[in-house]
């Protein structure tokens, strides 16, 4: 049975300010979902939020880029954001950048990530959200579930998946995409994969089979807009278990907390910080940014779960460590590597003070 998950995300209000989703929008989110349901155009459904983002899982059988399934999405994300304005939350209707829904929500401003794909047997799906990062926080773990050995000993050991992996390269800037394969080519993927703001990885599939094994959202809000209106908050959907990554390997990278652009006013580098979907209430200095991971079973389309897969307390110490890696970040202040370098901030008042000093900026002798 052809089956395709589609996770679509909007930051439609912020509670308190940008620190979590507020219950009464879920609610609307889930009565919106449950009458799609009724209807058949979805198998089935999740609502859930990462901080102050709204995450609608949705299971279909209409494929990738559907315009009912995006239209069903963009309606889902007005309704909640009427409740949103009528409670006054913080930045309602933050991530919807236009008027009107034109056929599909890519390039309008919520985040997108869908696979179709065969349902087998055992179809086991993690689904990892973030808050106050950007798209480019999934390269580093990605690489790891994918092409390191030392994460994922599966690409040693087990014979399905030693022929390795293709990566999909998307250059956000220069509108470009480029497949690079591992492991033979992983020196040339880690040149641009390694500068995360640039080079995002989009879609990982199986070298043997090319199943897609991971999706990711690459939007990139502030290039979409042209101005500020905040990070990307990026999903992924990755495939385990079978000739993909066991779950254990998918999770293992966040077990050592990376830094990653976002956190306070999308303009600072910090702790990506695993944590329960209760815990992602981003709230020192806006953040540390958080990643949730949701884990399903499918059946027929059906989603068993989720599981809250951070909830394990064997993440409890990279969450002392990613705190410890917060604190240190925050001693530099307005100072990089904490601020962000300068065309990557996503606030600044620049040019404003370049235009008020030009004239005492004199030549240097
Ligand atoms: P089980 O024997 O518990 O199914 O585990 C198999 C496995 O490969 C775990 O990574
Ligand atoms: P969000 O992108 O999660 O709305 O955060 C924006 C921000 O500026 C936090 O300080
Ligand atoms: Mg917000
Ligand atoms: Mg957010």
């Amino acid at each position: 049975m052809k089956v395709t998950l589609s996770v679509i995300k909007a930051d439609i209000g912020g509670y308190v300010g940008h620190s979590e989703t507020h219950p009464e929008v879920l609610a609307k989110a889930r009565e919106h979902m449950a009458g799609a349901k009724k209807q058949g155009l979805l198998i089935d459904y999740h609502v859930t939020k990462c901080g102050d983002d709204v995450q609608l899982i949705m299971t279909h059988q209409r494929g990738e880029d559907s315009e009912a399934i995006h239209k069903l999405a963009w309606d889902t994300f007005i309704e909640g954001t009427k409740v949103a304005k009528k409670l006054k939350l913080h930045g309602a209707g933050q991530d919807l950048l236009s008027d009107a829904f034109s056929g599909n929500v890519k390039g309008m401003g919520p985040g997108v990530a869908e696979i179709e794909f065969e349902e087998r047997p055992a179809e086991t799906v993690i689904i990892f959200m973030a808050d106050k990062t950007s798209s480019g926080a999934w390269n580093l773990p990605l690489y790891k579930i994918f092409a390191d050995p030392f994460n994922t000993i599966g690409l040693v050991i087990a014979e399905n998946m030693h022929g390795g992996f293709a990566f999909e390269v998307h250059d956000v800037k220069e509108h470009k995409k480029i497949i690079l394969n591992a492991p033979e080519e992983i020196y040339d993927l880690l040149v641009f994969i390694g500068a995360a703001s640039r080079y995002m990885i989009k879609t990982v599939r199986h070298r043997g089979t090319g199943d897609v094994v991971a999706m990711s959202s690459t939007q990139r809000l502030a290039l979409i807009a042209g101005r500020y209106v905040g990070k990307d908050d990026p999903v992924c959907i990755v495939r385990a278990q079978g000739h993909f990554p066991a779950v254990g390997e998918i999770m293992e990278p966040f077990a050592s907390p990376f830094f990653v652009e976002g956190w306070m006013r999308g303009s600072h580098m910090g702790p990506l910080m695993p944590v329960s979907i209760p815990d992602s209430t981003p709230t020192r200095f806006d953040g540390p940014p958080r990643v949730t991971a949701a884990g399903f079973q499918l059946s027929s389309g059906e989603l068993v779960g989720p599981r809250d897969m951070f909830a394990d307390k064997s993440f409890d110490l990279a969450r002392q460590q990613a705190n410890e890696m917060a604190y240190f970040m925050r001693r530099h202040g307005p100072f990089e590597p904490h601020r962000l370098p300068l065309e990557e901030m996503e606030y600044t008042t620049m040019p404003q003070v370049m235009k008020k000093l030009a004239g005492r900026f004199v030549d240097l002798d």
